[in-house]
């Protein structure tokens, strides 16, 4: 792989020892993927940050690291806590202490305290054709389809390495070669809000990591879009979708797969992801909300039932008059907190996301449902 003087004398610790681990992370992964150089990158989006998902381990590499500094704006994806009502919400203090020193150690580096997976309802929307490192899978798939930008689906390490050298190996998705469709779905009927996340979710177990051109989808806001991305990057691999009309690149290899899906293929993720009964809880913000979501529920609720909104900080902060059986969390999510050391079993959600991840990485029960079902009690 072809490095600049800078580049070598970084890799030689001229800039010292964590700056030559992070670029020889970054040139390991781009000899594995035959990148041809560095590519400066215009921002980073940091996985890795929950203490529950990284443990002991990940916050002494962390913490380990700690004294460099990232060079392009930086963000991290959700903690394990609300970072300032975890004691409310009945989070262990040891628990909590690891978090916290999760977070010292990052923003000690420069990475900004924004706790999301959707950074981009928080202020940093990255430009069309700028390549970026982020992580997050729903926040990959969303920038690379929805935004324009170029990103891999990056781990925490190598965003992480990526934020402190500013570049990052030019390979995958940063190619135009790459950014063409492989498999088309078509849909031949009208999909309300919930069947984007379900008809993600399907695409994803079948188009697995390939990019998917899905025709037949005539309008869809920022939200649905999300919802799709989400579903799909959660039950296969999907990093990148085009919708005619719609998403800004949209070009398919001659003679693609052509998969027709139906109503009832989305209804049939909808009751397999769909494990429980009786939740304890009403969740929504996989990923996390935007503002106007937020406003759309507090217009629409009809429950008294007990309802946790997830979002970002900068969207927290802009919530008033909070109907009183709801309550906005920010910084965290329900997969990555210690969900079921909270007493909680079983959630409702409208996320075919949080539905997988609940049950295959906190082991805690699912009833999978539209938005305005749970919001009216049904
Ligand atoms: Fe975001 Fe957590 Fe879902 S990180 S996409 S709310 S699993």
């Amino acid at each position: 792989m072809y490095l600049s003087k800078e580049e070598e004398r970084i890799l030689n610790g001229e800039l010292g020892e964590i700056k030559a681990k992070a670029i020889k992370i970054l040139t390991t992964l781009g000899d594995i993927f035959n990148a041809e150089k560095l590519i400066p990158i215009e921002s980073t989006q940091i996985s890795g940050v929950s203490y529950k998902t990284i443990g002991d381990a990940g916050l002494e590499f962390i913490e380990d690291w700690s004294s460099a500094k990232v060079v392009v704006e930086s963000r991290m994806n959700p903690a394990g806590m609300d970072l300032n009502d975890w004691q409310d919400l009945g989070i262990s203090r040891e628990f909590a202490e690891k978090q916290l020193r999760i977070i010292k150690a990052l923003t000690s580096m420069g990475v900004k305290k924004s706790c999301s997976c959707t950074p981009y309802h928080a202020g940093l929307v990255p430009t069309r054709r700028s390549h970026i490192a982020w992580s997050e899978s729903s926040a990959v798939a969303f920038a690379n389809s929805v935004l324009g930008a170029m990103t891999n689906r990056e781990g925490g390490p190598s965003a992480l390495s990526a934020a402190l050298i500013g570049s990052t190996p030019n390979y995958g998705y940063h190619l135009a070669e790459n950014r063409i469709a492989q498999m088309v779905f078509e849909v031949n009927f009208n999909l309300t809000n919930f069947d984007f996340t379900l008809l993600g979710y399907y695409i994803g177990t079948i188009a697995k990591n390939k990019i998917p051109l899905i025709k037949g989808i005539k309008q869809a806001n920022w939200e649905q879009l999300k919802s799709l991305g989400a579903g799909g990057a959660a039950s296969g691999g999907i990093a990148m979708y085009m919708i005619p009309n719609i998403t800004p690149e949209c070009e398919s290899i001659e003679k693609p797969e052509r998969i027709v899906v139906s109503k009832k293929d989305l209804r049939e993720i909808q009751a397999k992801l769909s494990t429980g009964n009786e939740p304890d809880i009403i969740t929504f913000g996989c990923p996390h909300c935007s503002y106007e979501e937020i406003q759309e529920i507090f217009m629409n609720v009809k429950t008294k039932n007990k309802i946790w909104i997830y979002t970002s900080n900068e969207v927290k902060e802009r919530i008033k008059n909070i109907p009183s059986n709801i309550k906005i969390l920010s910084d965290s999510c329900m997969v990555v907190s210690p969900i079921k050391e909270l007493g909680i079993k079983c959630i409702a959600t409208d996320s075919t996301k949080c539905a997988h991840y609940s049950q295959n990485l906190s082991q805690i029960k699912c009833v999978l449902k539209s938005r305005e079902e749970l919001l009216h009690g049904n």
